[in-house]
């Protein structure tokens, strides 16, 4: 287990908590196998019928570690815990809610395309700088973006890195509604009580029937995983990781 995420049940929700405020809840390899073990268990558990995802006051993620990212470009093994996450994302038999408040980088972006609800504060701001990055969409977003907010703004997201503040996402469709910081992690979780106060075999069908193919999402996160790991040991890639790193020092 990771110290950085916090599970809960709360009733029938299940919340999963990112907690590592010191760094913006940037993601480490622990924290993905500790999320991926939660979605499992918690679809496992017929006591629980929702999966609430939140992170902490001002960061929900700043995405992935900067500095495992650097470790995989500079010749360490990759390790498979961000694939286990993104197959229990991708294939979570529940549905998902996210509380979404200020940063939302990279996957702290596209972890939100795959959940059924997401509520965000005025101050969050949505960006994905994978191309900015010398990398590739990942979480299936390349397939997810497009076919929710249209090829044009999926576009402005994932290759141009803009930001999309909460109001511009609510109105693209990335997310379901913009809610007072105070009143997010109450908004978020009543949301997850709705949910689960529903008929949960005709939901589950509603679900699937909306979610679709999601032997095509799986195969589009694995075609996009080969671009990306490729992409880690790029110069373009360890440029901008370097750049990360070392901008404290100047
Ligand atoms: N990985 C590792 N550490 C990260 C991080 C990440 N993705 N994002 C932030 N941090 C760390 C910072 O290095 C800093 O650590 P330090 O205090 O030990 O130096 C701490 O979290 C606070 O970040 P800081 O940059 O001071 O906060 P900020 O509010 O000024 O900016 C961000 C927040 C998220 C805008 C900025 O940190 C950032 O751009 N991070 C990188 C995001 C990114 O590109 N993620 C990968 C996407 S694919």
């Amino acid at each position: 287990m990771s110290e950085h995420i916090q599970v809960e049940r709360n009733g029938a929700v299940q919340l999963i908590r990112m907690n590592r405020p010191e760094k913006k809840n940037a993601i480490t390899r622990a924290m993905y196998a500790a999320m991926a073990r939660a979605l499992a268990e918690g679809d496992a558990d017929e006591s629980v019928r929702v999966h609430l995802i939140l992170g902490v006051a001002g960061a929900f993620s700043s995405g992935n570690d900067m500095a495992d990212f650097m470790a995989v470009a500079t010749g360490a093994e990759g390790g498979t815990e961000v694939y286990d996450f993104l197959m229990a994302l991708a294939g979570a038999a529940k549905p998902i809610v996210s509380g979404v408040d200020g940063i939302a980088v990279g996957i702290g972006t596209t972890i939100n395309l795959h959940c059924d609800l997401t509520l965000a504060t005025p101050r969050t701001e949505f960006r994905t700088p994978f191309v900015d990055l010398g990398l590739v969409p990942e979480a299936g977003s390349s397939l997810l973006a497009p076919a929710i907010v249209g090829r044009q703004q999926a576009f402005a997201l994932l290759a141009l890195g803009e930001g999309f503040s909460a109001e511009r996402a609510k109105a693209a469709g990335l997310i379901y509604d913009v809610v007072a910081e105070d009143e997010l992690e109450a908004a978020a979780l009543a949301a997850a009580e709705r949910i689960a106060s529903k008929p949960p075999e005709a939901l589950k069908i509603a679900r699937d029937l909306m979610l679709g193919d999601r032997a095509a999402l799986v195969a589009r996160i694995k075609e996009e995983g080969v671009h990306f790991r490729a992409r880690l040991k790029s110069d373009e890639a360890r440029n901008a990781f370097m750049a990360f790193m070392s901008r404290k020092k100047g």
